[in-house]
C-alpha cells in the first residue's frame, strides 16, 4: 500500500511517517517545507505546494497511491485571527487542490488533521463529537469547513475519509530520532524546555485566574506516538471499507499549565522563571476529550501519553537538539 503524506515534514507527520513505515506501508512525502524540516523524513520527499494544482498532480500521475493522510495546514491560531485569507486560502483551497486530484487518479481513502479547535469552549466536558461546534478562530473555523467539504466529496464522489480531532499534540519520538520543532512556537512544552535550556530568559503564562484547579488553562495532551497510531488505525479501518467518520484523539483527561510547568522542572532539573502574563484571546478554561468512539470503534489505546513519557521524550529531544533540526 501506497500511502501519500501531505505535510510529513512537519511534526506530527513526521512521527506518522515513521510509524506508517514500521507497519510496512510505502510512503510518499509531500511537503512545501515552509514549516516542515527534510531532516524529519525518513521516507522519499518531493518538495512542492498543495496551492501548485500542477505539483499535485504530478504525484499523482508519478505514483499509484492507496490513500492519503492530509497534515499539510497552517496551524497557528493567533495568526489566523490578523490574517485570515492565509488560513482559508491554505486549509481550504490547497486541501480541494488534493481532493480534486484524488478524484482525477480514484483515490478513495483520506485521513484528515482536525482538531479540538472546533468545539471551541466547550458547554460539556469531556467534550464528545456530538458537541456543538463552534470555533472561536479562523484556524478552527477552516478545519470545520474542511471536515464539511470532504463529507460532501464521500457524497459525490465516493471519497472515505476519517477526520481525527486532535487535542494537544506533544512529546517526542521515543528513540530521539525526531521531535517538535515549529518556528515560531507557540507550544507550551517545547517554549518551556527553551527556558530551561537557557535559551530565553523566562517563561509566560497566560493568566492564572481560569476556572480551574489551580488558576491555569487545563488540556488533553496526546503524546505524538499516539496520534501516529491513531493514523494507522483510521487508515486500516478505511481499507476495510469502513465509511467516513470523525473522533476525538485524546486522552480523556487534562493537565493543567502549572502541573506541565512543574513536571519540566522536576525532569529537566532545572527551576526556570515563570511569570503570569495575561490571558490569551481564545482560550477556554478546560478542554478534554471523550475519547470512547476512538477506542470502541477504531481499537485505538493511548500508550505514551502519561505525563512522565511525554515530557522525558520532549526533553531528551530538546536536550539533543537544542537548535532544533537546525544544528
Ligand atoms: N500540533 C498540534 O497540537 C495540533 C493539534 C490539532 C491539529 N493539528 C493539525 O495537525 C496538522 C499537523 O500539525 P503539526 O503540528 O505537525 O504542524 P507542522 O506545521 O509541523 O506541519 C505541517 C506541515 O505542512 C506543510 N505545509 C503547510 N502548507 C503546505 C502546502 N500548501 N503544501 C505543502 N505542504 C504544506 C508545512 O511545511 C509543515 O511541514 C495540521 O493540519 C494541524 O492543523 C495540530
Amino acid at each position: 500500500m501506497k500511502i501519500l503524506v501531505t505535510g510529513g515534514a512537519g511534526y506530527i507527520g513526521s512521527h506518522t511517517v515513521e510509524a506508517l513505515q514500521k507497519k510496512n506501508f510505502e510512503v510518499l512525502v509531500f511537503d512545501n517545507l515552509v514549516y516542515g524540516h527534510k531532516e524529519a523524513v525518513s521516507c522519499p520527499l518531493i518538495t512542492g505546494d498543495l496551492l501548485k494544482k500542477k505539483e499535485v498532480e504530478a504525484v499523482f500521475k508519478k505514483n499509484r497511491i492507496d490513500g492519503v493522510v492530509h497534515f499539510a495546514a497552517y496551524a497557528l491560531a493567533g495568526e489566523s485571527m490578523t490574517n485570515p485569507a492565509k488560513y482559508f486560502e491554505n486549509n481550504l483551497q490547497a486541501g480541494l487542490n488534493l481532493l480534486e486530484t484524488m478524484v482525477k487518479y480514484e483515490v478513495k481513502q483520506i485521513v484528515f488533521s482536525s482538531t479540538c479547535a472546533i468545539y471551541g469552549y466547550p458547554e460539556k466536558l469531556p467534550v464528545t463529537e456530538e458537541e456543538e461546534k463552534k470555533p472561536v478562530s479562523v484556524y478552527g473555523e477552516s478545519k470545520l469547513m474542511f471536515e464539511k467539504i470532504l463529507n460532501w466529496y464521500d457524497r459525490i464522489f465516493g471519497i472515505k475519509n476519517v477526520c481525527l480531532r486532535y487535542f494537544n499534540a506533544c512529546g517526542a519520538s521515543l528513540e530521539g530520532k525526531i521531535g517538535e520543532d515549529h518556528e515560531p512556537e507557540t507550544h507550551i512544552i517545547p517554549l518551556a524546555m527553551k527556558v530551561a535550556l537557557g535559551q530565553r530568559e523566562k517563561f509566560t503564562l497566560f493568566g492564572e485566574d481560569y476556572r480551574t484547579k489551580d488558576g491555569t488553562c487545563v488540556r488533553d495532551y496526546i503524546h505524538v506516538s499516539d496520534l501516529a497510531s491513531a493514523h494507522i488505525k483510521a487508515l486500516e479501518y478505511l481499507f476495510k471499507n469502513g465509511e467516513s467518520n470523525f473522533f476525538n484523539v485524546g486522552t480523556g483527561s487534562g493537565y493543567s499549565n502549572k502541573e506541565i510547568l512543574e513536571r519540566i522542572k522536576k525532569i529537566s532539573g532545572v527551576d526556570f522563571k515563570v511569570e503570569i502574563g495575561a490571558r490569551r484571546p481564545g482560550d477556554p478554561d478546560a478542554i478534554y476529550a471523550d475519547n470512547r468512539k476512538i477506542k470502541k470503534i477504531l481499537g485505538w489505546e493511548p500508550q505514551f501519553s502519561d505525563l512522565e513519557t511525554i515530557i522525558k521524550s520532549a526533553w531528551n529531544w530538546h536536550r539533543a537538539n537544542p537548535q532544533g533540526f537546525n544544528q
